[in-house]
């Protein structure tokens, strides 16, 4: 049987759990799979840096966009970051030499991932990206496969492990924002420029993308209404306990007569729901839909192994024929539909 040939862009946290994924597991995989699926070829910035894996079997790439282009890969996984620069160059160039893409990068997605999945729509390959949303929670599959007999009513929750895990450390430890902040910004819990996580970006990047999947809308990130949790003071965290509530940076879409509504925003939820009781950097999303009512995900935002768990999850759909790209509808068919109702005197 012919094989899903892997080229990975990116072996950082995410990239090396995704070769320890394939290396554990390449017996069940080719079983679950029905094909073998296998590492071709890898790309860093460093290659001799020592990651803890074997890299010896495949080839290496310096520059990610020259992998992207290789004949001996049918699978492009982009676990680099960036919204600009070798990240969207090397997704382009993965799409341009015929690969279908599986990514990791919310903020690339968020901001390009229209374009991008026009492109790839055209060109007859898929592009998909569970894990760029709530990590390891199959948050996309439940959308996209487990309600898609129901018309998405509305889409919520915490996404941001960073702004969680220090929301609940004032609360429990009584500290300041700024002590806190200073605390996880030690223990490396946040992105290299950490206003991307308390400033809601990183939160409101997850929210349009899941919002463009319920929605069947373009994703559009900067729609999106955000407040950051910088402002949140521990006399806040106080007297919303006295209330009985907590403080959480809580991420809601929903469709209202005026079109679709996107806010990232500190909210008080009741401290005893479950939305209240998420402790740390879990994440949690509750999806809504006029068939099921509502379901709710709870599970790791981040981190090796989940991270790599939602990247093998669009791997193998890919592996075994799945041609359904993650954006709920199918790009070109939306932008038509835009332009047929833009033409409309
Ligand atoms: P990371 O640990 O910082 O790793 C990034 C990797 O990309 C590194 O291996 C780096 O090479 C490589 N890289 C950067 N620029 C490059 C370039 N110009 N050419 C070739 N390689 C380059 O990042 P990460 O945490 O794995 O995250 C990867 C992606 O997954 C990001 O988009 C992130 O937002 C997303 N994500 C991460 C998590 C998580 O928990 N970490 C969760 C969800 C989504 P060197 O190692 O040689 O420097
Ligand atoms: N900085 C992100 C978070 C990483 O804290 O949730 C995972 O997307």
């Amino acid at each position: 049987t012919t094989p899903l040939r892997l080229g990975i862009a990116g072996l950082g946290t995410v990239g090396v759990g995704i070769v320890r994924i394939v290396q554990k597991h390449s017996a069940l995989l080719a079983l679950r799979a029905g094909r073998p699926v296998e590492i071709t070829a890898v790309s860093a910035r460093s290659k001799t840096k020592d990651r803890g894996v074997d890299l010896s079997a495949y080839a290496w790439e310096d520059d990610p966009v020259t992998l992207a282009k290789r004949d001996d890969i049918d699978l492009f996984i982009e676990v680099m970051g960036g919204h600009e620069g070798p990240a969207k160059d090397a997704t382009e160039a993965a799409i341009a030499s015929g690969k279908d893409i599986v990514s990791a990068n919310k903020a690339l997605l968020a901001i390009h991932g229209q374009a991008l999945a026009e492109a790839a729509e055209a060109a007859g390959h898929v592009i998909r990206f569970e894990a760029a949303v709530a990590g390891g929670i199959p948050v996309v599959k439940s959308l996209t496969e487990g309600l898609a007999g129901n018309e998405i009513t509305r889409v919520m929750g915490v996404m941001n492990g960073s702004c969680n895990y220090i929301l609940t450390r004032m609360e429990d430890a009584g500290l300041s924002y700024e002590a806190v902040f200073e605390e996880a910004n030690q223990l490396g819990y946040l992105e290299a420029d950490p206003e991307l996580d308390v400033g809601g970006i990183d939160a409101g990047h997850k929210l349009a993308l899941l919002a463009s999947i319920a929605f069947g809308t373009q994703v559009d990130f900067d729609s999106v209404e955000l407040e950051g949790i910088g402002s949140v003071t521990i006399e806040d965290i106080h007297q919303a306990a006295d209330m009985g509530f907590k403080i959480k940076l809580l991420g809601v879409a929903q469709m209202t007569g005026r079109g679709l509504e996107q806010r990232m925003s500190p909210c008080l939820v009741p401290d005893t729901s479950p939305l209240g009781q998420l402790q740390g950097g879990t994440n949690m999303v509750v999806l809504e839909g006029d068939a099921v009512n509502q379901i709710v995900l709870r599970g790791p935002g981040a981190g090796e192994g989940p991270t790599a768990s939602a990247v093998m999850g669009d791997v193998m759909d890919i592996a075994r024929g799945c041609r359904i790209s993650t954006f709920g509808q199918p790009a070109n068919t939306l932008r038509k539909a835009r332009a047929a109702r833009a033409a409309v005197p």
